[in-house]
């Protein structure tokens, strides 16, 4: 079955749900992030993976909408830490509505997302109960060191790695695993699935720090240079420390060490370096490396060379994405 289908059968449940009752100052900020787009990559992981090892996706529904709630959360926490005025090409929730808002309306949706694991049975609810604690905290751990290394002028690339493994890539190997687990695969299956998701989510985040930077502003739907402008200590960022000339590294330097050029300065300025060495080029080699890197993960899989494929094309389309 192919992934527009997923992601329809995921949006017609999400409809189905009520997210909004009183106060409604709590439940309408969910509502809306919700309601307001996004590619849905996690659930329709989450369904295709259930799909792959049981005959009845629709089982796995509940723990697709779990993932994606959790994952809207992060979201709304995160554009406030980066202080990010856009997101889907709307209003961000504190812009809407304020900080206190995206807060408490943020922590509402985390314990939103737990509780539809509710709808398993014992022991399959504490196989996802435990993989969701661990992951959670897991992203908490990468948005800290995301956060930590805005301060840092050492950040060397494989610290990078592993926080955008911990902010990103342990969600999406999640959301296969839990599609997994719903299906009754067994644990070394689950464990073989998770790999790939880890691997195609490294891939994930270099591509999204790829169009904060080179994205089409018209059609991105978050404000490109939002990385620039907090000195986000990017894949972007760090191979041109590594490959340009001294003059301008230290132009680099000092562009990130102070929040004291203008915005638009700034990103002008960091993208014309970022130009000068193909930075795109590096990032793209890189982004093709750990994708193919998650395809040698699926030999190992004990499933249809056609299911195979049907997980090949999706990492190819994250690859070619333009939001
Ligand atoms: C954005 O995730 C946050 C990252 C981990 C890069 P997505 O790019 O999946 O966002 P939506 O849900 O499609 O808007
Ligand atoms: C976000 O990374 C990761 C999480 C939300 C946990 P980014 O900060 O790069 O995500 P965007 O670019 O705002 O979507
Ligand atoms: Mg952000
Ligand atoms: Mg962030
Ligand atoms: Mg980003």
């Amino acid at each position: 079955m192919d992934i527009l289908h997923y992601q329809k059968t995921f949006l017609d449940y999400l409809k189905q749900q009520n997210f909004v009752k009183e106060p409604v100052n709590l439940y309408e900020p969910i509502d809306y992030i919700l309601q307001l787009g996004g590619k849905r990559i996690r659930p329709v992981l989450t369904l295709m993976a259930s799909d792959i090892f049981s005959d009845s996706y629709q089982k796995a529904l509940p723990a697709a909408l779990a993932i994606e709630v959790f994952h809207n959360f992060t979201l709304v926490h995160d554009d406030i830490m980066d202080d990010a005025p856009l997101r889907r090409g709307n209003k961000t929730v504190h812009e809407k509505w304020n900080i206190n808002t995206g807060i408490l309306s943020g922590d509402a949706m985390l314990i939103l997302a737990y509780q539809y694991f509710e709808n398993y049975e014992p022991k399959i609810f504490q196989k996802l109960a435990q993989l969701f604690s661990k992951t959670a905290l897991e992203v908490c751990d990468g948005q800290q060191l995301d956060v930590d290394f805005e301060t840092r002028n050492n950040v060397t690339l494989a610290e990078y790695i592993k926080m955008i493994s911990l902010k990103t890539s342990v969600l999406i190997a999640a959301a296969l695993k839990m599609g997994a687990i719903v299906a009754e695969a067994s644990d070394q299956q689950a464990s073989y699935l998770y790999d790939y998701g880890l691997n195609l989510g490294i891939a994930f985040q270099l591509q999204d720090d790829y169009l904060d930077t080179f994205g089409n502003p018209e059609t991105f739907g978050k404000q490109v240079g939002g990385d620039i402008i907090e000195n986000k200590k990017t894949y972007l960022f760090l191979k041109a420390l590594e490959v340009a000339n001294t003059e301008d590294t230290e132009k680099l330097q000092f562009l990130y060490s102070n929040k004291a050029t203008e915005n638009a300065t700034k990103i002008r300025e960091v993208t014309t370096i970022f130009e000068r060495y193909n930075i795109q080029k590096h990032v793209e080699d890189q982004i093709k490396f750990y994708t193919d890197k998650a395809f040698d993960n699926l030999t190992v899989l004990s499933i249809s060379e056609e299911n195979k494929e049907k997980l090949k094309q999706f990492g190819l389309g994250l690859m070619h994405r333009k939001i």
